[in-house]
């Protein structure tokens, strides 16, 4: 197992839970933390054993930004030069596999643009999001304002980047960046049995059919529909489909070789 200085990392079973691990920084989102999760999701990536992946952070904070600190002390030619943020869609959003955020307390700026990262969220009822990069004089760097956009709609995205305010659970669930709330006591173990039942799918299949979902918010639908046709294609020719198909027809639960 690896270890990181601000993640923890452990598996269980065919699950990888990772955990932001700053609660003296209420789990920002600095250099180190995109280095640690870069390794963590790559490591998920590349092990077949692991088929589902669940991130939390900690019942105050899923994360509440990224580091201010570290980026006071920056000028703008470092943001340019190092392509600041760039990382977190180069190998964060790349991977292929499944996984989840499982969201309490803020999860504000790069924490609420991280938890959108994710295939979906699942929200404790304490969770709260909001985009308060306005605030700093900036605005959202990684994917904010294009992908609250694209899950809540222009209003309330437009209303949240401009007034910095923040967006309760029960909101976010009825506008759709949500795809459930439970109470926070639950969050960590409703998380991880969703993830188990993700990763008790032919594996495949999940990877395709997150590639699937996630080419409607990419693509136009007719590129969309295309590249679904093939993709669908594609898992036709893989011998978990042949089984799946014939469990079915045998009223028995399928065995999967994961190809
Ligand atoms: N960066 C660095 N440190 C942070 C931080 C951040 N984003 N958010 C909180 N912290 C630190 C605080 O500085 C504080 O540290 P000290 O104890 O050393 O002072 C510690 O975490 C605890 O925070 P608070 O004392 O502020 O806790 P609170 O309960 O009073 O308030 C909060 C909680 C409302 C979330 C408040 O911390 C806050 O407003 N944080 C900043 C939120 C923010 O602006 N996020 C956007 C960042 S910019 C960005 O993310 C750019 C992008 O698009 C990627």
């Amino acid at each position: 197992m690896m270890s990181f200085e601000t993640i923890l990392v452990e598996q269980r079973d065919a699950v990888t839970l990772v955990t932001l691990n700053r609660p003296q920084a209420l789990n920002a989102l600095n250099t180190q933390v995109l280095a640690d999760l870069s390794a963590a999701f790559a490591a998920y990536d590349a092990d077949p054993s692991q088929l589902c992946l669940v991130l939390t952070g900690s019942e105050k904070a899923f994360a509440a930004g990224a580091d201010i600190k570290e980026m006071a002390s920056k000028a703008a030619a470092d943001f340019f030069l190092e392509d600041f943020f760039s990382g977190w869609q180069k190998n964060v959003v790349a991977t292929r596999k499944p996984w989840i955020a499982a969201v309490a307390g803020f999860a504000l700026g790069g924490g609420c643009e991280l938890a959108m990262m994710a295939d979906f969220i699942i929200a404790a009822d304490t969770a709260k999001f909001g985009q308060p990069e306005i605030k700093l004089g900036v605005a959202p760097g990684m994917g904010g304002s294009q992908r609250l956009t694209k899950a809540v709609g222009k209003a309330k995205a437009m209303e949240m980047c401009l007034t910095g305010r923040m967006m309760g659970a029960e909101e976010a669930e009825r506008s759709g960046l949500v795809s459930r709330i439970v109470p926070a006591a639950d969050l960590l173990e409703d998380a991880l049995k969703t993830a188990a039942a993700i990763a008790a799918m032919p594996p495949m299949a999940t990877m395709v059919n997150k590639e699937m979902v996630n080419l409607a918010f990419e693509t136009g639908l007719e590129q969309g529909l295309l590249n679904e046709r093939r993709l669908f294609q594609l898992l036709t020719a893989t011998e978990d489909r042949v089984e799946g198909m014939k469990a079915f027809v045998e009223k028995r639960p399928g065995v999967w070789k994961g190809r």
